[in-house]
């Protein structure tokens, strides 16, 4: 047998790099990969009909045009902010501040926001910039998104789940956590919270629970991390509950931005607001984002301006307002979640109590419950044999106990795949329970 050379071992590289967390995406996209022709409720991607090339041309072209119209450059000053090297924090940030003013009611100071590659690089900034040393510790509402764990292992930053439940945070168990970490000599920095259609659990926190959730923060002392990619998907026309970061009167909150679901995930834009005042070491006071961006210039070394200008044109076009750019968007992801939903009613009448499935509010994110252990043996077989995909919860959770439910997401299908993927999936929970009821 030819064997490959060998220049290195894993075992040499950073000890992450073996970490299920990290390796999670990867097998569930090479699942994917091996089975195209099944149906996939698997995948959190925007809705792929409403991509618009031309629109991206027509932002990109706003965007120049407000530099110069509205912000007073020259047009070469505007070209250079477009193509050359820039400002380690971002071109867009006074509309993302605006944004946030419109559509959250939240006053921010540009100067507090960094503009980064995806949200996923806010979070790698947030975690690398607390973990300042080994006793330190994160607190994170389980189940996780698995992007926070992978890139929290990467900063060598451990994890301590936090049980969540049916109000999206278990404060006594939040409380108790705290204690235990520091009852250890280890000091827990902050705690990862998805208040609003959680992924992967699709739990929103209600606006009283949210004002608990900070006063246990400033009691405890601890940062709040408030991701919050799916907000906008609300599915009553009610107000939207605010977010905690408009409820934080004491900079409590660092608050996490995506346009991937809002705009678009290609353009990989985000951001993180961190208005907590630093002092450094010369006793200048400033804020963390600040400090964030001192980490970005070593890591991505500024985003994109071409992709923060094509998100900065979409925010234009809408006076800043991502409720009103997603109302399409909004109204399809509420529809396939009622479809998906009722699908699943019309699927399992019979059996109460045995296949049990959240109904969330918004979002993304239905979790099935089942009673077996779904694993990704179970999802490989599910592929292969009856062509739907979908996402074993135990990849949200940060232990290698069996865990009886799994994700399915609305995003990425129609109403005709969504009844196509539950048929396949119904076949496959029955076959299931019937062969470990034989
Ligand atoms: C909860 C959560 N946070 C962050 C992200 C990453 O966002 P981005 O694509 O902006 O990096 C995702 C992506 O699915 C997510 O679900």
């Amino acid at each position: 047998m030819a064997t490959e050379p060998v220049d290195l071992t894993a075992a040499d590289l950073h000890p992450a790099l073996g970490d299920p967390a990290l390796t999670s995406m990867n097998f569930l996209n090479e699942v994917s990969e091996r089975y195209p022709a099944a149906v996939s409720l698997a995948a959190g991607r925007p809705y792929e009909e409403f991509f618009d090339l031309a629109a991206v041309h027509r932002h990109l072209d706003t965007f120049h045009r407000h530099l110069v119209d509205d912000l007073g450059h020259q047009p070469e000053q505007a070209r250079r902010l477009l193509l050359q090297y820039g400002r380690t924090k971002g071109i867009v940030h006074h509309l993302i501040a605006r944004n946030l003013a419109v559509d959250e009611g939240l006053t921010v100071d540009p100067e507090d926001v960094v503009v980064t590659v995806g949200c996923q690089e806010a979070m790698f900034l947030v975690l690398r910039a607390l973990r300042a040393g080994p006793a330190d510790v994160l607190l994170a509402v389980a189940p996780t998104y698995v992007g926070l764990t992978g890139a929290a292992r990467l900063v060598d930053l451990p994890v301590w789940p936090v049980a969540g439940g049916p109000s999206g945070v278990d404060l006594a168990d939040l409380a108790a956590q705290v204690r235990r970490a520091r009852a250890a000599g280890l000091r827990p920095r902050a705690c990862y919270v998805m208040p609003d259609f959680a992924n992967p659990s699709g739990v929103s926190i209600d606006t009283a629970h949210r004002q608990r959730l900070l006063d246990l923060a400033t009691q405890e002392d601890l940062l709040l991390l408030e991701d919050n990619p799916y907000g906008l998907f609300h599915s009553d026309d009610g107000p939207r509950p605010p977010t905690l970061k408009a409820l934080d009167t004491g900079r409590r909150v660092v608050y996490l931005g995506s346009f991937a679901k809002t705009v678009l995930p290609g353009a990989r834009v985000g951001y993180v607001v961190a208005d907590q005042r630093v002092a450094g070491p010369d006793g200048r006071v400033g804020p963390l984002a600040d400090q964030l961006a001192m980490i970005k210039s070593m890591v991505t070394v500024n985003t994109s301006p071409i992709a923060q200008a094509v998100i900065g044109g979409r925010l234009l076009e809408h006076g800043c307002s991502l409720v009103t750019a997603n109302t399409r968007e909004r109204s399809a992801y509420n529809r396939n979640l009622r479809h998906l939903v009722a699908g699943l009613a019309r699927r399992f009448p019979d059996r109460p109590g045995v296949v049990r499935w959240t109904v969330p509010a918004g979002g993304f994110f239905v979790v099935v419950t089942v009673p077996f252990p779904v694993d990704d043996a179970l999802l490989d077989r599910s592929a292969r044999d009856y062509g739907v995909l979908w996402t074993p919860m135990a990849h949200f959770y940060d232990d290698t106990a069996p865990v009886c439910a799994l994700r399915l997401s609305v995003s990425a299908v129609t109403p005709e795949q969504i009844d196509v993927g539950l048929d396949r999936l119904a076949a496959l929970i029955t076959d299931e329970l019937t062969r470990r009821a034989g």
